[in-house]
């Protein structure tokens, strides 16, 4: 396994190689994280060292970006554990680690506040978006600068942070960045609480609490039935139960369009737990009971 640090600012592109001559053989395959790396990470590599085969390259890049933290954010105490990382990378026959400073990442523009950013359009304005200003064109910028500097074929992101993995989606789309993305489905604990690097910050009464969102999801999925009325109310009847205030749920359509009256919707749920905000979402079947 190869470890690679910053590379020397006159040659960005020695990470790059070659693409695959043809599209539908996808020779590197990339998994873009911040690190303290979980199972949920963990799901992301297995799935690209099986998109890309044995002779195929899989790179994992560990950086914490700071342009996606607002201000008062937990940039400063994110988990970092680079020895720990490793260890996982390797486990998983990873081929690249790819471990920047954020002059690697943004180069003399790093401190610059009128560096070019990627708008992330009004759908990054909502939800995750209004509550985390300047989130989303963190995210979409650093991940275009990784996707230059690594050139996968292929991009693995996890359905967990489904706005983002829907987001990054749209914007290779709209951008004409030629790579595919591709979604991993959300890795959860015992108890369904989804899989997060933030859930170490979470005393034994914050995680018992925490509990309740998956709980509340699935209350959701089972009202889908009834429409969506029915399915905010069985999720606020659930954070109430657990005395927990969600930052926002919402229903909206797979593709964060419109959710439908009737058909295929996704459930996304923000619940400050402590100090500690968490995200999950899940796909559900609206008014299906009531289609004759
Ligand atoms: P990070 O939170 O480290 O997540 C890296 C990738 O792992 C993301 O695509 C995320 O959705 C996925 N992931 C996290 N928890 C998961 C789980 N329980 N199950 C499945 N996948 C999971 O997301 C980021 O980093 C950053 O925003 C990044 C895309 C790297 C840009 O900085």
């Amino acid at each position: 396994m190869k470890l690679i640090h910053d590379e020397p600012l006159d040659s960005p592109r020695s990470l790059a190689a070659p693409r695959a001559s043809s599209a539908s053989h996808a020779s590197r395959a990339f998994v873009p994280t911040m690190g303290a790396l979980h199972d949920g990470h963990r799901a992301l590599i297995r799935q690209a060292r099986g998109a890309v085969g044995p002779s195929g390259e899989v790179v994992v890049s560990i950086f914490v970006n700071p342009t996606q933290f607002g201000a008062g954010e937990d940039f400063d105490s994110y988990p970092r554990d680079l020895e720990g990382d490793l260890r996982i990378c390797e486990d998983e026959g990873v081929d690249i680690v790819y471990a920047p400073s954020a002059r690697g990442v943004y180069g003399e523009a790093a401190d610059h506040a009128n560096r070019i950013t990627v708008d992330p359009g009004p759908l990054g304005r909502e939800w995750e978006g209004a509550h985390r200003p300047g989130h989303f064109a963190g995210v979409l910028t650093v991940v275009s600068i990784l996707l230059n500097q690594v050139r996968p074929s292929i991009a693995f992101f996890g359905e967990k942070d489904y706005q983002q993995l829907e987001l990054v989606r749209r914007m290779c789309r709209d951008l004409s960045i030629d790579v595919q993305i591709v979604g991993v489905p959300t890795v959860r604990d015992h108890d369904g609480l989804a899989l997060s690097s933030r859930n170490v910050n979470l005393d034994p009464d914050q995680r018992r609490a925490a509990a309740a969102i998956p709980r509340a999801l699935e209350a959701g999925q089972h009202a889908a039935a009834d429409g969506s009325a029915a399915v905010l109310e069985a999720v606020d009847a659930v954070f109430a139960e657990a005395g927990l205030t969600p930052d926002y749920r919402a229903l909206c359509a797979p593709d964060l369009g419109r959710a439908p009256e009737r058909g295929a919707a996704r459930l996304l749920v923000a619940v400050p737990v402590g100090r500690t905000r968490l995200i999950d979402n899940c796909p559900l079947e609206l008014g299906g009971a009531h289609v004759r």
